[in-house]
């Protein structure tokens, strides 16, 4: 793997820096059996504005149609992007969660207040039941966020048993009692959420020692079998991960990472009022992303060379300020091409190294910061980044096709002490699903500029035939508006050219298209 991605940047790089129009893409035979985890595509649902209440629940009694208390617009919406899974309570809210306060009949249940979020008062109507029911009703794994900041880790491992025992316990006795007799299927348990700042500002030597403790309570109950996930660093961290790593001791199946596309955490920028300067920005924030992954997955070969610890990046995306006239702590965005282009590359890249990168969970799924929808009382909208979970699904689960890319590099404007960052122009990522088909995804990242892209598929299909999906639009500032028509959105595309294993697209700037093979 590695001296494909040694081949990749050298290409990028070794081409002039000047504008041109044409890339290519060479696809390369499997190598080995890596495949796209499904869970790549995770999702992310914390309490913390309407992410959860009047986003995904609005109760069974609500005038907004719903089945059984879920908003039944959201769930159809998300259904079709097959999210493999969520993860909840939190964030910065699992830290203050205690999961007894959202069981037993809602009426008695007692309202907290979101102490990360605005000072929100929420009244657990949303808990535990609720929770595990909506991922059923979804056909996704749930991923609980555990409480080490601010809880026990009796309160943890009972957490586990009321969900996941099936025998006659104390807490499976509870469940019951609470009306469900089966228990849940739960695999990842994080321990903690940012141990190093929102879940409790430790430091990694004695976090290392808590998330030994709390994972030794952390049991399989009859047949359940738990990934327990370690909570990692955040962007340039290093040192947390090595410290991590260096002192583990029993479970700990996977180790996370943060990172959002934000230098300038004092002024992160309008969602839909941006320059193309800007947009050059965030999408050099957001493909240094692989340099990041690349350097904690060399820490981990070194401590797991046979690569049994998975790399979860289970926060990440664009964060920028609140729309006007919203809750400042309740992190309302909007969504443009900007953003679906964000999400493009940052998958692309995420597909090259899934042989260590397991899951992401790109924040959040609703009404919160990058999100795949929108909601406004009754109204929803879809994202441009939901459109590329959409295009990408073919993706889901399919065997990783290397890419070498040779494209333009141009220059951006850097933040965070570097005065510049250096993004190809072109980004690319294939795949072979179950049925045989070959999919291609590329992105134009050239805000000015069509490209046409020769894709060499020698190696993995002679096909003739293909059809193509893209998603475009006039302005890269573009979005969905609640009660209009949609702007972005993905339509058919039929730009291309396909002979003997050559395909030739036009890419019109700023576009995303995916072409499948045949
Ligand atoms: O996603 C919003 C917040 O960002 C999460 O609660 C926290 O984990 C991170 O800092």
């Amino acid at each position: 793997m590695k001296r494909i991605f040694a081949a990749i940047l050298l290409l990028a790089t070794a081409v002039s820096a000047s504008a041109q129009d044409k890339s290519s893409v060479k696809v390369g035979a499997p190598e080995g059996d890596q495949v796209i985890p499904r869970e790549i595509y995770g999702q992310f649902a914390e309490h913390l504005g309407s992410g959860i209440y009047g986003g995904i629940w609005v109760g069974p009694e609500s005038p907004i149609p719903n089945i059984n208390g879920y908003r039944t617009d959201v769930l159809e919406a998300l259904k079709a992007i097959k999210v493999p899974l969520v993860r909840w309570p939190g964030g910065c809210f699992a830290d203050d969660y205690h999961w007894r306060n959202g069981i037993g009949p809602r009426e008695k249940r007692p309202s907290i207040t979101n102490n990360n979020w605005g000072g929100t008062v929420e009244d657990n109507s949303f808990g535990t039941h609720e929770f595990l029911d909506f991922c059923e009703l979804l056909g996704c794994e749930p991923y609980i966020s555990g409480n080490v900041g601010s809880g026990s880790v009796e309160e943890l491992a009972d957490w586990i048993e009321y969900m996941t025992a099936a025998s006659d316990t104390p807490m499976s006795r509870l469940r019951r009692q609470n009306g469900r007799d089966k228990p849940w299927k739960v695999k990842y348990i994080g321990i903690g959420n940012e141990a190093w700042g929102c879940g409790g500002n430790m430091r990694p030597e004695y976090y290392s020692d808590l998330l030994r403790r709390y994972a030794t309570y952390c049991h399989d109950f009859d047949g359940n079998k738990l990934f327990i996930i370690a909570s990692g660093a955040s962007d340039y961290d290093y040192n947390w991960t090595d410290v991590i790593l260096k002192n583990r001791k029993g479970k700990m199946d996977g180790i996370s990472l943060h990172y959002y596309s934000v230098d300038n955490w004092g002024n992160k920028g309008s969602a839909t009022d941006f320059t193309k300067d800007d947009w050059y920005w965030v999408l050099g924030k957001s493909t240094e992303v692989e340099e990041v992954i690349k350097n904690h997955i060399a820490l981990m070969d070194k401590y797991d060379p046979r690569k049994r610890i998975a790399l979860c990046l289970d926060e990440w995306g664009t964060w920028w300020n609140v729309e006007p006239g919203t809750n400042p702590g309740h992190l309302f965005q909007q969504s443009t091409m900007r953003d679906a282009m964000v999400a493009s590359t940052t998958l692309d890249i995420c597909h090259k190294y899934s042989d260590r990168l397991k899951m992401t969970n790109i924040a959040q799924m609703v009404n919160v910061l990058q999100a795949m929808v929108l909601t406004q009382g009754e109204k929803m909208l879809l994202t441009p980044t939901y459109y590329v979970y959409k295009m990408y699904t073919v993706h889901q689960g399919a065997t990783f096709l290397p890419v070498e890319v040779s494209t333009a590099t141009k220059e951006v404007r850097g933040g965070r002490g570097k005065a510049t960052r250096t993004i190809p122009l072109l980004s690319a990522t294939a795949s072979r699903d179950g049925a045989g088909r070959v999919h291609v995804s590329l992105s134009n990242l050239d805000a000015d500029n069509v490209h046409e892209v020769t894709v060499d598929l020698e190696a993995v299909s002679k096909s003739s035939k293909a059809v193509g999906e893209i998603l475009a639009s006039k302005n890269i500032t573009d979005h969905n508006e609640f009660g209009k028509a949609e702007v972005v959105k993905t339509v058919p595309f039929k730009d291309f050219r396909i002979k003997g294993g050559q395909l030739t697209v036009k890419m019109p700037a700023a576009s995303i298209v995916t072409i499948e093979l045949q």
